[in-house]
């Protein structure tokens, strides 16, 4: 088909890689199947053709070889018949003198005697069936092996010289060129096959390129580029399909800013009602000591609620941005430990005299980090931090432990080339149920330990944000069971990460 090669390419020229093209096993692709059908249509067809020529050269070459040898051994019958007739000849003379074809060789019967031109070729190799018929006055030719090699034998009788004339014909040569032919028809046919193939997987690769387009379209808008659109206009055949992939696509972009858009007007909407109900409740604080016990109860549960719904406001405002697509990275260029020093000191909670309580667990830095240098947005980094710790802190005690480590591990000592950063951030809580593990990074989602909603402080929109900040960076988090009890949370960050469109920072130095 008039494809042209430009055809559904997609608009952005930096579609991540594609994935996702696992196959069951055993199963061939399109393009395989199509190759390999091109492949036995040739095959077939070729083995057909050369058959059919192979066993029409054959017939010929046979008959034809056939009606001469017929032609030369009846001549010489005649010569011998007539030369026996004179009783002065001479027979082993005689049959000297018959001309014959090359390779062919005569034996002839008379006077209760055999003589033969070759040694070779005596009575004895003409089969018994052929000696006994002409013998007894019947003409006959017969096809047989001599020493490998085919032969054909034509016995004449003589009855009235009381003789038969027996002409044994190799037919090896022949054979040898039909040997030649059949060579010649089996390459002709493997190569039509080769040829078959190629032909077909050209044809499917050619057919299959518009699809490389789509497919490489809808793996750019999978990765969040939703302005990505296939060219149309390029072939009438696929002109449909690349419109109504656009239509979709546009749609789609619409729908999801549509929501993000909505999100963040909520969100900017609440805003200012709670920022009156917060300044309310702090009025309300100055004046606690003259508010009846039961007001002041109250009081602080509206102040709990109001300061869990102001973090809701501000989550979601986070989470509208990572929706609309507008959330970008302030990337610096830092070392890992001092980063997840200084992240663990800034998320320490504030104690009751305003100062930042003390950590209390070890940061471990594991061998060849120090030196390492990883860029990243710090206050992505910090919020990330501040959210897993903040949920060791209500729902597992605490953090044990923080380790930094270079991803390859080092084996036996060995530094690899490091390509990530892991940031690992142990409890020793009770874990987290296997059949929550999946969920705990869906937005609002609250675990079985988070209790009943109104409790605490949580909404479920913490590790939501935090697995969005490590995917900005292009990196992965996940929950694990720590060696000892409790859980931990690795955050894996890229050291070269694969950022678009990320905005560097001033590059200044932690
Ligand atoms: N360190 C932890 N140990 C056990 N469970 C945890 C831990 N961190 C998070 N969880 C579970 O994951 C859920 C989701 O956490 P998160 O998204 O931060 O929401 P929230 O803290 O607002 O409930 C929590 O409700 C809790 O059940
Ligand atoms: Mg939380």
């Amino acid at each position: 088909m008039a494809v042209d090669a430009g055809a559904f390419a997609p608009d952005h020229t930096s579609a991540p890689p594609r994935d996702g093209r696992d196959r069951p096993p055993g199963r061939l692709g399109l393009r395989a199947r199509v190759t390999l059908t091109f492949a036995i249509a040739a095959f077939g067809l070729s083995a057909l053709m050369a058959g059919i020529t192979y066993f029409t050269a054959r017939a010929t070459f046979l008959s034809e070889r056939q009606a001469a040898e017929q032609r030369q051994a009846f001549a010489n019958a005649a010569l011998v018949q007539n030369a026996l007739r004179s009783p002065a000849t001479q027979v082993t003379q005689l049959i000297e003198s018959v001309d014959t074809l090359p390779g062919s060789r005569s034996v002839l019967r008379t006077g209760g005697q055999w003589y033969a031109t070759s040694i070779s070729v005596s009575q004895s190799a003409i089969p018994e069936a052929e000696r006994t018929l002409v013998l007894s006055g019947t003409p006959a030719s017969q096809l047989f092996t001599l020493a490998g090699t085919p032969q054909q034998v034509i016995g004449v009788p003589l009855p009235a010289v009381h003789a038969a004339y027996f002409e044994v014909f190799s037919l090896d040569e022949l054979a040898g060129t039909l040997r030649a032919l059949a060579f010649a028809l089996a390459g002709a046919a493997l190569v039509t096959t080769i040829a078959g193939a190629a032909v077909g997987r050209w044809a499917s690769s050619r057919a299959l390129r518009p699809l490389a387009g789509l497919t490489d379209a809808a793996v750019a808008i999978a990765g969040g580029q939703l302005d990505t659109r296939v060219q149309t206009g390029d072939d009438p055949d696929l002109d449909e399909l690349a419109s109504a992939f656009n239509r979709m696509t546009a749609n789609l972009q619409d729908r999801i800013e549509r929501e993000a858009r909505f999100t963040s007007d909520v969100s900017h909407e609440l805003r200012s009602p709670l920022t009156t109900l917060t300044a309310t409740v702090s009025v309300l604080e100055g004046h606690r000591a003259e508010l009846a016990p039961r007001a002041q109860r109250a009081l602080d549960l509206l102040d709990g609620d109001v300061r869990r719904f102001t973090r809701m406001v501000d989550d979601l405002l986070e989470i509208s941005r990572f929706d609309a697509g507008s959330a970008e990275l302030s990337l610096d260029e830092v070392d890992p430990g001092e980063l997840v020093r200084r992240a663990v000191v800034a998320a320490a909670p504030v104690g009751a005299d305003g100062t930042r309580r003390p950590i209390s667990f070890a940061v471990d830095l594991g061998p060849g980090v120090d030196g390492l240098r990883l860029r990243v947005d710090k206050r992505r980094f910090e919020r990330v931090m501040a959210n897993l710790m903040e949920n060791a802190a209500v729902y597992a005690g605490g953090v044990t432990r923080v380790v930094v480590e270079r991803q390859p591990p080092p084996i036996a000592g060995i530094l690899l080339p490091a390509d990530a950063i892991r940031v690992v951030v142990e409890d020793a809580g009770p874990g987290v149920p296997p059949a929550e593990r999946d969920h705990l990074f869906e937005r609002f989602y609250r675990g079985g330990r988070a209790g009943h909603r109104a409790s605490g402080q949580g909404t479920g929109l913490g590790l939501s944000l935090v697995a969005e900040h490590v995917r900005l960076h292009g990196g992965r988090v996940w929950s694990e069971d720590a060696p000892g009890g409790g859980t931990r949370f690795v955050v894996e960050l890229p050291l070269h990460p694969y950022a678009t469109g990320a905005s560097s920072g001033t590059g200044e130095d932690l």
